[in-house]
């Protein structure tokens, strides 16, 4: 059976000018992930994750290289993936409300229908009791579901997280990984999330793609088995073998 790619990305190159020095951040990228599939890129700390997912939905262009979605050539187009950047971006003069409905604000949608469906969505979001609120009356773990439930209002097929829970407390980390492993059954989402968390890419993800530093590129790819088919000593394994090719480097 022929593997079909939702999203492709073929031989990236990405480097950035600084201070007269070029530096090469992504080389020889490729990628390639399918509908309904959840994959999470592990790696060291600027080794161009968030880079990648940038060039993926369009803000930034890559040196060299094509990006595909659904066959289509999307290289430097906006507005076709979700993504909800490392950090939250709310605004913080605009209640909870409105700033679930600024995407379609901004592109000029109908704001009406789109009010009603953010109504509808807003339990699942577990955001019914906070709709008025301004983002600093929020918790940490709220204002996480608020820039998911944003995203998701985008209507894209396909949705990329940069470290959406990394700066929440260890507990609500916990629940909020519960929480978004029901979501992505329920909704049956398309999602990279990008992650330092092994044990949350372990419970999350279809696959596990790991990359290198200088210059970033995927240096292996690990496929887990069906949520209910993975052992506890599977799962270990698993964690000590990501772990100790991040804390080795270059493998
Ligand atoms: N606009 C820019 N101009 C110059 N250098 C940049 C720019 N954006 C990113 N970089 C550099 O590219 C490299 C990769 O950055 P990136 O933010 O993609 O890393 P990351 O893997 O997301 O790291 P972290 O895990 O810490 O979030 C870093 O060395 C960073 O300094
Ligand atoms: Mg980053």
């Amino acid at each position: 059976m022929q593997h079909t790619c939702l999203l492709e990305a073929k031989d990236i190159r990405k480097s950035f000018l600084y201070r007269g020095a070029l530096s090469v951040v992504l080389e020889k990228l490729d990628f390639c992930q399918s509908e309904g599939q959840f994959i999470s890129i592990v790696g060291p700390s600027g080794c161009g994750k968030s880079t990648f997912l940038e060039l993926l939905c369009g803000v930034s262009l890559p040196d060299k290289g094509n990006i595909y979605f659904s066959g289509k050539e999307i290289t430097g187009k906006t507005g076709i993936l979700g993504y909800m950047p490392q950090d939250d971006l709310l605004f913080p003069w605009l209640n909870v409300m409105q700033n679930i409905l600024l995407p379609i604000n901004v592109k000029g949608g109908k704001l009406e229908s789109a009010k009603h469906r953010a109504e509808e969505l807003v339990p699942l979001f577990g955001l019914e009791n906070h709709l008025f609120h301004l983002p600093a009356q929020l918790s940490g773990g709220l204002r996480q579901r608020v820039a998911l439930l944003r995203t998701y209002m985008t209507d894209s097929r396909l949705f990329l997280l940069d470290e959406p829970f990394a700066k929440l407390d260890a507990i609500t980390r916990l629940q909020m990984q519960t929480w978004l492993q029901n979501l992505v059954e329920k909704l049956n989402l398309t999602v990279i999330l990008v992650t330092h968390d092994i044990e949350e890419a372990i419970l999350l993800s279809d696959r596990i793609d790991l990359m290198s530093i200088s210059p970033g590129t995927f240096i292996r790819s690990f496929t887990l088995p069906a949520k209910d088919r993975m052992g506890q000593t599977e799962k270990v394994e698993l964690r000590t073998e990501i772990q100790q090719m991040l804390i080795q480097g270059n493998p």
